[in-house]
């Protein structure tokens, strides 16, 4: 069956209904019972920091995506600013308080926005370069969106295993549940660029090029310390032990968005890679010399 044909309306329907469905999870909702927190956090201490300073860079992400995107769409800025930085400000509120109640530091969120987007921004200004910075912005956004549904599954079932069902239920379960909007969003953006054929054969093979020399993965944003502590995050999630299976659900629409042509690609290899290297710098095998991405600095 061919794909739904997606246009502006569908799209500003899809994100509206999104905002109806989900409004932002209330502080209050939470069933804070910890029966075990010494082992809550022995065991997932680095992995509810992490996530609870990412999903806390809200402010950052807007910061980015203005500088990137100095034409924002209606429908984006409908997403950015009606839908999603609510439900992700609460996301973070809810997790920086579990972390508390764990009995540890809030989260400290990383507020620069880098030198490099700042170049893309600039040059963002020209029509054509925009629709690169856009298509960036939506494979970023899925693939971001899409590890978050995977680290939040992972994590709601070793807690229940563990038997704190109140946190895995009230907290990380419904903050799992918005992720998925989120992703369809950016995946039916992305998707809709290319079915409207928005992308000329240079600016796809230049997104490819970008995509390919500065990939970073969720929260990383080329800074060498939370690489390692993401490394730490897949160690405590179990996921270093299956690399292979997380880089294919999370880079499976890349790969056919943007590397059709590869024919029998599961996921662009940059994805395995950065896994590799985040875990190899946790485990004190990386060479911290060097930059986070020294492939392709811009
Ligand atoms: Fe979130
Ligand atoms: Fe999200």
């Amino acid at each position: 069956m061919p794909a739904p044909h997606i246009t502006d309306a569908s799209l500003k329907t899809f994100t509206l209904r999104l905002g109806d469905k989900h409004p932002p999870i209330p502080l209050g909702s939470a069933d804070r019972t910890i029966n075990d927190p010494e082992a809550v956090k022995r065991r997932f201490a680095g992995t509810i920091d992490y996530l609870a300073r990412v999903e806390l860079e809200v402010d950052r992400n807007v910061l980015e995506l203005l500088t990137l995107l100095p034409n924002v769409s209606e429908v984006d800025r409908i997403f950015y600013q009606d839908v999603w930085y609510d439900q992700e400000m609460a996301h973070g509120y809810l997790l920086d308080q579990l972390q508390v109640d764990l009995g540890m530091e809030p989260a400290d969120p990383f507020m620069t926005v880098p030198l490099r987007m700042k170049l893309l921004g600039a040059l963002a200004h020209w029509e054509p370069i925009h629709d690169i910075s856009r298509m960036l912005y939506y494979l970023t956004g899925a693939s971001t969106e899409r590890q978050a549904v995977v680290v939040y599954s992972i994590l709601i079932r070793e807690l229940k295993l563990m038997g704190e069902d109140a946190i895995a239920e009230t907290i990380i379960h419904p903050i799992k549940q918005q992720e998925p909007g989120h992703y369809t969003f950016y995946k039916m953006s992305a998707e809709k660029m290319m079915q409207d054929a928005d992308m000329k054969p240079w600016q796809l093979f230049v997104t490819r090029l970008l995509r390919s020399q500065t990939f970073t993965l969720v929260g990383v944003d080329y800074v060498k310390k939370y690489q390692q502590d993401l490394g730490g995050v897949l160690t405590e999630l179990g996921m270093d032990l299956e690399m292979e299976v997380y880089a294919k659900e999370i880079g499976r629409l890349e790969a056919k968005l943007l590397w059709a042509k590869d024919k029998g690609m599961d996921f662009p290899p940059y994805f395995l890679e950065s896994l590799r290297e985040s875990v190899d710098m946790y485990r004190g095998q990386g060479n911290f010399d060097a930059p986070v991405n020294n492939r392709f600095m811009i």
